[in-house]
């Protein structure tokens, strides 16, 4: 064991969608650059085309290898030809980052419009399924898989901050996890989700006063909001061939505040 290099993911072919926004993106973002470094070929997908090869370039910049791959993964012919073509241009896809997200407003449940709850159902959830499923075709293959669904401590907690179809199709994924890991798990494939906590991106740090960032801290038991390179580094770790035990999981990454019982129904003073 001594002398090796731990969580090498060289010679692997990582899709990681609704990854777009470049160095200053969200944890799409983050999560695909951190994949690159690790050594995967990155497929950056992203409904937003420029933000997807904002994120590619970022990659290559440090001589890493990575590619856009613009879609819309909520719609089933896209979801399809998207793993289609990062197969064309790869070869093959071994990690799959279902990271795509639409993210309604948390609308009193009386008053939600229908158009927000079923996009909200048709990325959150849909699309991984989508997507899960014609990966599942290559990577049985070859007897290795690594399928990551980003959930959300939300799942676990609800949350008066983030609304109803937000927990509620965060929690789908996490069934979704669940069972299609029992499915997959004979073909060397494993099936996680990660539920983060509060995470300060840089594109949340962009769109949110820096107050509101630092009033959420003191109601986390780590006290503090996490960063995207921890989160980064448990998608990598998942990723790798030493994760090939783990599977079925849904692993908060919080800072404890998913078990603190009790909390505040004041979206501006609790992140849950
Ligand atoms: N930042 C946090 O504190 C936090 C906490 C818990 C969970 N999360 C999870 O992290 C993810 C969001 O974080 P983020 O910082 O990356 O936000 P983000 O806004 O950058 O992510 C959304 C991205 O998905 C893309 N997208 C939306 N619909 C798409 C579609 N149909 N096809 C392809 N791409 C699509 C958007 O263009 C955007 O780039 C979510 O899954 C969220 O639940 C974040």
């Amino acid at each position: 064991m001594l002398g090796r290099q731990w969580c090498d993911l060289s010679g692997l072919v990582a899709l990681v969608t609704g990854a777009g926004g470049g160095a200053q993106g969200g944890l799409g973002a983050q999560i695909a650059l951190a994949l690159a470094q690790a050594g995967a070929q990155v497929a950056v997908n992203d409904l937003d085309a420029g933000a997807a090869e904002a994120t590619a370039a970022e990659i290559r910049k440090h001589g890493l290898v990575a590619e856009a791959f613009p879609a819309d993964v909520a719609d089933s012919q896209q979801a399809d030809q998207l793993v289609a073509r990062v197969i064309a241009r790869f070869g093959k896809l071994d990690i799959l980052v279902n990271k795509a997200e639409y993210h309604s407003r948390a609308y009193r449940p009386d008053e939600i419009p229908l158009e927000e709850w079923k996009r909200s159902v048709a990325v959150n959830v849909h699309a991984p399924f989508y997507l899960s499923r014609a990966a599942v075709r290559d990577m049985r293959k070859r007897k290795y898989g690594r399928i990551i669904n980003v959930s959300s401590i939300a799942a676990i907690r609800t949350s008066v901050l983030h609304g109803v179809p937000y927990v509620t199709t965060k929690e789908a994924l996490y069934g979704f996890t669940r069972h299609l890991a029992t499915e997959v798990a004979q073909h060397g494939i494993t099936v996680n989700a990660i539920l983060p906590g509060f995470v300060v991106t840089p594109k949340l740090a962009a769109q949110w006063p820096e107050e509101r960032i630092q009033k959420l801290g003191p109601t986390i038991p780590a006290l503090r909001a996490g960063t995207p390179e921890e989160i980064a580094s448990l998608v990598v770790y998942l990723a790798s061939p030493e994760a090939g035990y783990l599977t079925g999981a849904a692993i908060p990454i919080d800072g404890a505040v998913s078990i603190v019982p009790g909390g505040r129904m004041d979206p501006e003073n609790s992140f849950v």
